[in-house]
């Protein structure tokens, strides 16, 4: 069994593929060799970059985002990106706004109305309040942290992301973190936390508890957005916040 970074690439090269693929067949192209260049109508030549080159060209686009050193670079790498369907209806990508070197980075599922507008993520109702958690809760400034979410386009009628969504837009997500390096994440609802754990279980059952994402210290809890429809469950969040503030205090033992 391929391990779950293995899967990850594997399933972002699936994807480029088959969207490299798509483009030839538009142009009538159906064979592909490796190491041979392909022959495109010349009327067609020079109108599309991937259109030229070799099938090796394939792998070099995802690569080149993987092994980038920065945020920027990796912002760059990610292009106006068209790897997934999420693309046809965002105003705006949202990659991520904070802190490159955070010790404390928010993770969220997916990009809602105001923040596809104004391209950075958290900033419509629930983040007005996961802003209040980082500044009156924490006693940070937003600045101070890194919040980026798992998918960087707003999914239609804020439905959540996709299988297919996911296995494009997470690399990018884990590059992030692993660029970043932060001593802790905190998970912010469902989504975010059964993708970022690989696991089924209920947020309910996952909050509170400290986990591990690749070595780093993951504190599940409850989305904003969740806490804006039953805030009696705000309190829940607190307590998990209060283990985030102690083990950033270095008091968790
Ligand atoms: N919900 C999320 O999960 N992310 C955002 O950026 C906004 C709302």
């Amino acid at each position: 069994m391929p391990e779950n970074s293995d899967r990850e690439e594997l399933a972002i090269l699936a994807t480029s593929l088959r969207r490299h693929l798509e483009r030839r067949q538009r142009v009538g192209i159906r064979t592909l060799a490796k190491g041979t260049p392909l022959e495109v109508k010349p009327a067609l030549a020079g109108k599309d970059n991937l259109l030229g080159g070799t099938v090796d060209d394939l792998f070099a686009e995802n690569s080149a985002a993987l092994q980038t050193q920065s945020l920027e670079e990796l912002r760059a790498a990610i292009g106006d990106c068209r790897r997934c369907k999420l693309c046809s209806g965002r105003t705006n990508l949202v990659f991520g706004v904070g802190n490159p070197h955070a010790a404390l980075m928010f993770v969220g599922e997916g990009p809602g109305r105001d923040e596809d507008l104004q391209g950075e993520p958290f900033v419509g109702r629930a983040g007005q309040l996961l802003t209040d958690i980082i500044t009156k809760g924490m006693g940070l400034k937003r600045e101070d942290v890194y919040i980026a979410n798992v998918v960087k386009c707003r999914p239609p009628e804020n439905r959540n992301p996709e299988p297919d969504e996911v296995a494009a837009c997470e690399p990018f997500l884990k590059k992030q973190i692993d660029l970043i390096r932060p001593k802790i994440i905190v998970g912010l609802g469902k989504f975010a936390v059964q993708t970022l754990l690989q696991s089924k279980a209920p947020i309910t059952k996952l909050r509170g508890n400290w986990r591990s994402y690749h070595g780093i210290k993951l504190m599940p809890t409850f989305h904003p957005a969740y806490l804006l429809r039953n805030p009696a469950d705000k309190k829940l969040v607190w307590e998990d916040i209060k283990k985030v503030i102690k083990e950033m205090r270095g008091e968790n033992g």
